[in-house]
């Protein structure tokens, strides 16, 4: 079966079209590099490292929030949405970041967060600071509360990180934050509100930013009536385009003002929704042209590693996308997320109530729980299924290096507000948070903290970082990080129509098989048994193809080939 098939310029790299096939680098800005040895990645520490990402082959960089923040949520509550965090550069190194990452041929596309600003917001200040009923208010969702003298919240709701979503001010109003207490929603009914955003889309872009990450992107708009519905209500709501909180039909209109905006630049700037929508239909609307032009598909990322799940899931997304004018996205770690390597070490879990791997990583990371390098020999398999797919790749800082989740996070020592929010009876989703995966990076076998500055780690580091460092990989054939570079160079070579067409002869049981025009094929044994390797020129392979009698070559279990084939 081929996959309705787009009619793209030939080129996909063609600079207006530049990210449909993007693969896309995400840097946590605090956890990448850092150059002054404070514990703290910054801006230098990635303008020391642009050789590090040409070399890795990548055509953009996704920089997750570096605005002003006392980090009640690692960055995502924003103090200034137009300013760099002194602790970590200044807007002049902004600059000269977007010109190192220009000059070696790399898009920067920088995370973008629309829903709340943090406490410490000068408008929140404002609102703090004027009465009830003020425009200052207004600017976020104020309510009174219930109760005799107001001292109940306005509605029984729980925030993504878990605890009240709305917290009482000195007045005795309480303010709604769909997040952490320091993250207040903004009320996207207000005309300021709009102003001031598409001001800071032109701010970044001016600065010659190419795109933008939108973080939420569903959760902008709400319809708060007089009467709030309870928290068991909410939940008993379809999220239909009606919900009251998420993914409302009217979101979209955010989105066209911003493409008028997008489309005064040349090329125009881009922009990925970050959705978490029902089904993929409503997803679609955020990856329309009109609107935000692009949209996560997280599918990969909550799927086991199953021929079948990833077959479906591939299919499913290229018609989405085919439908919508876009092209489709494909992710399996980010800073969310237990990284994919440790998943895919551990047995599937059995319900859907916590995210995939938070339950090991609870249980303390047990090494009976996992099998480490299966989950490593699966992740590469996995990256280089993903890597021939048509489409956008977003890749997260460290999974080149093959990183696991670190689990070994003393608790004091832990971030993240779904930690904080959270007791050890009742965590939420996230378990123990999603610190594990915002270490900061090994970059050298030794040193105070593994090359990442010449000083320690915001989050702890643990000793076998030191095996899975930019210095234990560079140059190693057969490494991760090498497996990575040949991988994207090969793709930027070979990348071309956004159509694949599955074979058929060669996907049987476990093993998975498609061809890109141009006769590039990839072919993924997720079992545990040998097959036999289809005929071609091997290109690349993500484990050693030879037999364990050195005899023949083979596809060995949980391992990717590329093949290049004589066109039919
Ligand atoms: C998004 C971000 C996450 C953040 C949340 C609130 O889901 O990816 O890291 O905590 O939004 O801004
Ligand atoms: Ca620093």
């Amino acid at each position: 079966m081929t996959t309705p098939s787009l009619t793209v310029p030939a080129a996909p790299q063609a600079d207006a079209d530049w990210w449909r096939q993007a693969a896309v680098y995400q840097i946590y800005p605090r956890s990448f590099a850092d150059s002054n040895g404070d514990g703290i990645g910054d801006l230098g520490g990635i303008i020391s490292r642009v050789p590090y990402l040409q070399q890795l082959g990548v055509d953009a960089v996704w920089l997750s929030p570096f605005y002003p923040s006392a980090l009640a949520d690692g960055g995502y509550d924003v103090d200034d949405f137009r300013d760099v965090d002194p602790k970590i550069g200044t807007l002049a190194e902004f600059d000269e970041m977007v010109a190192a990452l220009h000059d070696a041929g790399i898009k920067l596309v920088v995370d973008l967060v629309p829903n709340h600003s943090s406490d410490r917001h000068e408008w929140f200040r404002e609102a703090l600071a004027s009465p009830k009923g003020s425009n200052a208010r207004a600017r976020y969702i104020f309510r009174d509360g219930k109760g005799e003298n107001g001292e109940l919240p306005p509605a029984d709701w729980t925030s993504i990180f878990s605890g009240p979503a709305w917290t009482r001010v000195p007045d005795g109003q309480w303010y709604l934050h769909s997040f952490a207490t320091e993250q207040p929603d903004f009320n996207w009914e207000h005309p300021e509100v709009h102003e001031d955003f598409k001001h800071t889309l032109r701010f970044w872009s001016d600065r010659g930013v190419d795109g933008f990450r939108i973080d939420v992107a569903h959760g902008l708009a709400k319809d708060l009536g007089e009467v709030l519905p309870s928290k068991a209500e909410l939940q008993a709501m379809p999220k239909d385009g009606t919900h009251p909180l998420w993914d409302r039909d009217e979101v979209h209109e955010i989105y066209a003002e911003w493409r008028a905006v997008f489309n005064e630049y040349t090329p125009a700037r881009t922009a990925v929704a970050e959705a978490w929508v029902e089904t993929p239909e409503r997803r679609a609307k955020y990856a329309s042209p009109e609107g935000l032009g692009q949209a996560f598909n997280f599918d990969l990322m909550e799927a086991d590693f199953d021929a079948t799940h990833f077959r479906d899931i591939v299919t499913d997304n290229l018609a989405q996308s085919a439908a919508t004018g876009s092209s489709t996205t494909w992710v399996f770690s980010n800073h969310d997320g237990v990284r994919h390597a440790t998943r895919y070490g551990l047995p599937p879990r059995a319900g859907r109530d916590v995210k995939q791997g938070a339950e090991w990583v609870l249980a303390g990371g047990p090494d009976e729980g996992i099998d480490r390098e299966l989950g490593l020999r699966r992740a590469r398999a996995a990256t280089m299924f993903e890597l021939a797919l048509p489409g956008s790749a977003y890749l997260y800082q460290g999974e080149e290096l093959g990183l696991h989740e670190v689990a070994e996070i003393p608790d004091a020592q832990r971030q993240d507000p779904a930690f904080w929010r959270t007791t050890a009876e009742d965590r939420g989703f996230d378990g123990l948070g999603r610190d594990g995966c915002r270490v900061p990076l090994p970059w050298a076998r030794e040193g105070e903290s593994f090359g990442f500055g010449t000083g320690g780690a915001h989050l702890p580091q643990p000793a076998w970082f030191a095996d899975f460092s930019v210095e234990a990989e560079d140059g190693v054939a057969g490494s991760t990080l090498e497996m990575y570079r040949e991988a994207l160079r090969l793709r930027g070579e070979l990348q071309s129509e956004e159509s694949l067409t599955w074979d058929e002869e060669v996907s049987t049981g476990d093993v998975l098989a498609f061809e890109r025009p141009g006769g590039w094929l990839s072919v993924t044994n997720f079992g545990d048994a040998p097959v036999a390797l289809p005929d071609g020129e091997v290109l690349l392979a993500s484990a050693p193809l030879t037999a364990a009698d050195g005899t023949a070559q083979e596809l060995p279990g949980a391992t990717t080939v590329w093949l290049r084939r004589a066109e039919a």
